[in-house]
């Protein structure tokens, strides 16, 4: 911070985390998870896939991935009890979001022995069940929310498939889903899976730092990720272009923007200072879903958007690009999610990323997050008695 010099060395060794995960370069606008570009992965991955690769570090041969696959279809179910104890006390019309990070801090009950932070097989077992059970608490959620009955998982089918299986199945004896759809949500899943230090996986590192229980710092760093400001942004985004109504409004909405009457939703972002790697990747999977759903036509809105500002002063003297929540909206809204979904969407791959960050941080044996200040306050002074206070 220039201009003010900082009297405690550790204040930078304290806020800076050292990791192997996730490489981001914002002023390239270069993502890789284990040092794997996200275009490829992108392209020639499958989120569960992703999941091994950020939590093992390697890519997995073929038997790995097997084993992997069987260990997570082995835990996505949810204990009937849970669901009526958890379930049960939520009215019908609750957030799906709100309902997904008490639901993640609710199963900490279910499994005490992840308090074991330290052991390593304990985390381990914690790691696969997080990643297989949020999907199926999200969609139940969503079904609860919406008066639906609980769908149990169907194993036959992939992570997503089952994942949207649990969503939108209404009749037996197995929900079909459409291959294109499923592919789209999986590259989702994949770009969504993690973000090096960003605002919620912080949340996951400093609450596990204090060697708190898995399922609560996981559910720390869903509620953070829940804020409009972060995850929260891709159904802001969609409210925006609601909002807008019509590509002949957006040159209104933009001059509202650049006198202070609001933010552009989905621009924007704390380190990427160039296009959002992702949001070009959610961008061209749009085209391939629009293809099996019809074109969203707020797609066009948000195109005028994006033409309008990267070509505004305000927004190329600001380094303000799309990110990753500008287009993704679109693309769950077309394959039906409600708009109260999309951010319950980006917190299911994104355990993956937490998952891992908190195994990294056990494994290095870090000390309890406990960030140094610039302390900016008034200097010692002597109490006054209440008599002598004018
Ligand atoms: C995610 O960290 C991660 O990695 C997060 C994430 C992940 O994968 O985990 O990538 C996911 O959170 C993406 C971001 C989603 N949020 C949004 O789309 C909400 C809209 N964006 C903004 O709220 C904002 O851009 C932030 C919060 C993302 C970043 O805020 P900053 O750090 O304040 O942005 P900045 O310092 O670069 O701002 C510089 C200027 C400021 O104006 P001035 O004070 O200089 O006049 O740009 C302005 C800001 O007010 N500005 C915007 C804007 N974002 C910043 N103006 C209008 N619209 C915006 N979206």
């Amino acid at each position: 911070i220039p201009g003010i010099w900082i009297s405690d060395p550790s204040f930078m060794t304290t806020a800076l985390a050292s990791s192997a995960i996730t490489y981001l370069d914002g002023e390239g606008g270069v993502l890789r998870y284990r040092g794997y570009p996200i275009e490829q992965l992108a392209e020639r991955s499958s989120y569960l896939e992703v999941a091994y690769l950020l939590v093992h570090g390697e890519l997995p041969d073929a038997a790995q991935l097997q084993t992997w696959t069987d260990e997570i279809r082995m835990h996505t179910y949810l204990h009937d009890n849970f669901r009526k104890r958890f379930l049960d006390g939520f009215h019908y019309d609750a957030h799906p979001m709100g309902m997904l990070v008490s639901g993640m801090a609710a199963l900490s009950t279910f499994y005490p022995e992840a308090k074991d932070v330290t052991d390593p097989a304990v985390r381990r077992r914690q790691i696969i069940r997080m990643i297989a059970k949020v999907p199926t608490l999200a969609a139940a959620c969503h079904r609860y929310s919406v008066g639906m009955p609980f769908v149990y998982p169907d194993n036959s089918l992939s992570f997503t498939e089952n994942f949207l299986s649990m969503m939108w199945k209404v009749a037996e004896p197995r929900y079909e889903p459409d291959p294109v759809l499923a592919r789209a949500l999986d590259v989702l899943f994949i770009l969504h899976a993690d973000h090096e230090q960003n605002c919620g996986t912080l949340a996951m590192r400093t609450v596990g730092s204090a060697h708190a229980d898995p399922y609560i710092a996981a559910s720390a760093a869903a509620a953070a990720l829940s804020g409009p400001l972060h995850g929260g942004a891709n159904e802001q985004v969609l409210r925006m272009l609601a909002s807008i109504g019509h590509v002949d409004n957006v040159p209104a909405f933009i001059a509202d923007v650049k006198a202070g009457k609001g933010k552009l939703m989905g621009f924007g972002h704390r380190v990427y200072k160039n296009y959002d790697p992702r949001a070009k990747i959610v961008k061209q999977t749009a085209d391939a879903v629009f293809e099996v759903t019809g074109r969203n036509p707020l797609l066009d809105i948000a195109l005028k958007l994006e033409e309008v500002a990267l070509s505004d002063e305000y927004f190329i003297s600001r380094k303000l690009y799309p990110n990753v929540d500008f287009y993704s909206g679109l693309i769950y809204q077309a394959m039906g999610f409600p708009t109260e979904m999309f951010t319950v969407l980006f917190a299911i791959p994104r355990v993956a990323g937490w998952v891992t960050h908190w195994q990294e941080l056990l494994e290095q044996d870090a000390k309890i997050y406990r960030p140094r200040q610039l302390y900016v306050g008034r200097e010692s002074r002597d109490y006054v008695p209440l008599e002598q206070r004018s």
